[in-house]
């Protein structure tokens, strides 16, 4: 193990004012939490600098793009019928998930990917959607009744604001939450927790940090989900995500599978005793 001498909030603050990420909104428990990381591994801080920037890259993704959000909500004011299943809201809605690789991808199965979710799950009263991005958009095609306790965590503070405003046109309580999940796993009991399309990331970032998060969450079902192809659509991905989640599987948990288009959704519940 190397050590070298760091002033942590100094290097976080440093990297919040690197013009990539000034006024992002990025959430410090990330930086913090890479630079602890790393610092081990290095043997200067200018190395450690460099490696914080090349994981942070990779888990906030700023070339994708990040949609305009003031003139989305200033579009979301003049929308007349803010129930979620009104056509003005889906078509809002349906623009906001096609700017996001992830969410686009799913917007041809939308409905029958949750029919076929809580057919397995149950309808879900209290849901945690963990990494969330701009996925909470997909509401409308979830079919869940206005009182569901919706919490969603992502750390890019504009993009939370965004969703709460969402939540909150559409009736539902704002639960957005600006949190690194793997820092501060949410300790809220809830029917089913989402961690979508985000897993391999998370791998990358921490190895084996998925079977702590797992283990930890307190839910009845957790849903991970991983891409079955990589973005070029040539290389099958399956066997590699089925074995990051069964090398993750905390013990006393069991796992199924449904495969949905171009996703394969894992149901990890705990076995009862
Ligand atoms: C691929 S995108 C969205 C995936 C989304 N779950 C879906 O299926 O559409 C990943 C999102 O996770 C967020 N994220 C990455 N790591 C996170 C962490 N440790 N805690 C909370 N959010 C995280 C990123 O900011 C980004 O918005």
């Amino acid at each position: 193990m190397i050590t070298i001498d760091i002033d942590v909030d100094s290097l976080i603050k440093r990297i919040l004012e690197m013009k990539k990420y000034r006024g992002s909104g990025l959430n410090p428990d990330t930086i913090r939490d890479l630079i602890l990381q790393e610092a081990p591994h290095q043997a200067s801080s200018k190395k450690l600098l460099k490696a914080v920037k090349r994981k942070l890259h990779n888990i906030v993704a700023p070339y994708l793009g990040e949609p305009d959000y003031e003139k989305l909500r200033d579009e979301l004011k003049q929308i007349k019928n803010t129930t979620p299943d009104s056509p003005e809201i889906r078509s809002f809605c349906e623009r906001v998930l096609s700017e996001h690789a992830s969410t686009s991808e799913r917007l041809p199965y939308m409905e029958d990917f949750y029919n076929q979710l809580f057919q397995q799950t149950g309808i879900p009263h209290t849901i945690l959607d963990l990494a969330c991005g701009l996925h909470p958009l997909a509401l409308p095609w979830m079919g869940l009744p206005l009182s569901v306790q919706y919490h969603a965590y992502d750390i890019i503070q504009p993009r939370v604001d965004f969703i709460n405003d969402f939540f909150k046109t559409i009736g539902l309580a704002p639960l957005a939450e600006n949190r690194d999940i793997l820092v501060n796993p949410p300790e809220i009991k809830a029917d089913l927790a989402l961690i979508f399309k985000e897993a391999h990331r998370m791998e990358k970032r921490q190895p084996g940090c998925s079977r702590g998060l797992w283990a930890e969450l307190d839910v009845k079902t957790l849903a991970v989900s991983l891409p079955t192809q990589d973005l070029s659509g040539t290389h099958s991905l399956l066997e590699q995500h089925r074995t990051l989640v069964l090398d993750n599987l905390p013990e006393d948990h069991r796992l199924e599978e449904i495969a949905i288009e171009n996703e394969i959704v894992f149901l990890i519940r705990k076995v009862q005793a």
